[in-house]
């Protein structure tokens, strides 16, 4: 117990570099143990060893303790309706489902449904010094139902970064209304604001993100640490997503051994960690080849078609965006153009 304190201790003092999505407000951090940092090769070492020898017996003797043990997450606030669903059981049903099996292990597909992202009149203003203030959005009217799969188009600098942080909880607006599956944004604390990207929000970036020095498979359990899942089935349901996105054969390896493809798909794993309604992706094939692009938007197509997932997709590629079921240009902080899409792969 204590080894493993002290190594999540030690990714958690990475993640605020290289994952923003993941960086925890201290309401929702799982309590852990200070100790000591201990050297990087040690740490290597210990979980070599921890993950080489783990003989079957011990794993199930283990499994037995820890899921009557969950690591302890505080509660979010009564007032923010989060929809807490890291229930370990829940995560190991619905990660049951193959993903190679077309159709047969098939979710219900939701049907476009109720507004999830609702915002209006949303402003964003960077103060870079007294009295010269730079807006960036300058009025969004934005709103997206659940299982949409939508795009968002413009060039370089109109501000989709900006918006997708504002989206994603990342960052707050400076004025406006902005409500996140029920949630008033700007009246939600930060812990509350913590708690949702846990476990409403899957982020995927052009830089993936992942934490470096750290297995793929340790990558994709990290939420579920911060979603307070135990030890057992975070490793589980990591190999699950890792599988999903045919990544099983690779997920002792560390960021710095995968290609960018295989990078990506680890994020795209980690990003479903919790579950999350909403999907998140910020030029998540800008750095990959059209090829290896392709299978990544393949693995999109996937999670909303067979999952209902609520996808918002920022991309360069007219092909891709075209996929989606609504295109929306912005323009110099405005969304100056919304057209349909076919919301489906297109054939080759
Ligand atoms: N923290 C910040 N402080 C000041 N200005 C910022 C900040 N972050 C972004 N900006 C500015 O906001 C504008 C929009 O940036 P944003 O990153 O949202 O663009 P983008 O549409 O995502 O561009 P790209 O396609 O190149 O990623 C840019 O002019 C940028 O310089
Ligand atoms: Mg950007």
């Amino acid at each position: 117990m204590k080894k493993k304190n002290a190594e999540d201790e030690l990714i958690i003092e990475d993640i605020t570099d290289t994952a923003p999505d993941l960086v925890v407000d201290e309401g929702t951090a799982p309590k852990e143990k200070k100790g000591k940092r201990r050297s990087k090769n040690k740490h290597k070492k210990e979980e070599a060893k921890q993950e080489e020898a783990k003989p079957e017996e011990t794993e199930r003797e283990e499994a037995k303790t820890e899921e009557t043990e969950p690591d302890e997450a505080e509660p979010v606030s009564e007032d923010v309706a989060v929809n807490t669903k890291a229930d370990p059981e829940e995560i190991a049903v619905s990660s049951k489902e193959d993903p190679n099996q077309g159709n047969a292990g098939k979710k219900e597909e939701e049907p476009v449904g109720e507004i999830v992202i609702d915002m209006k009149n949303i402003v964003k203003r960077y103060f870079i010094g007294q009295p010269n203030e730079l807006e960036v959005l300058h009025g969004i009217d934005m709103q997206v139902r659940r299982g949409e799969f939508v795009a968002i188009v413009g060039q370089s600098g109109s501000g989709k970064s900006t918006l997708m942080n504002m989206i994603g909880a990342l960052d707050r607006p400076t004025e406006g209304e902005y409500t996140l599956d029920g949630v008033d944004m700007f009246k939600a604390k930060d812990k509350d604001l913590s708690a949702i990207r846990c476990k409403k929000i899957g982020f995927v970036f052009q830089t993936y993100n992942l934490v470096a020095r750290t297995s793929a498979q340790r990558n994709v359990e990290l939420p579920m640490l911060y979603g307070g899942v135990p030890m057992r089935l975070r490793s589980r349901k990591a190999k699950e997503l890792l599988e999903m996105v045919e990544m099983a054969d690779r997920m002792k390896h560390q960021p710095d051994e995968l290609s960018g493809g295989q990078k990506q798909r680890v994020a795209i794993a980690r990003a479903m960690a919790n579950d999350p309604a909403i999907i998140l992706a910020d030029e998540p094939t800008g750095a990959l080849d059209s090829v290896t692009g392709r299978l990544i938007m393949d693995i999109f197509h996937r999670l909303h078609e067979e999952q209902g997932k609520t996808i918002i997709l920022i991309t360069h590629s007219p092909e891709l965006a075209s996929e989606c079921s609504r295109i929306l240009t912005l323009k110099d902080g405005l969304i100056i153009d919304e057209r349909k899409g076919s919301g489906r792969r297109a054939d080759n």
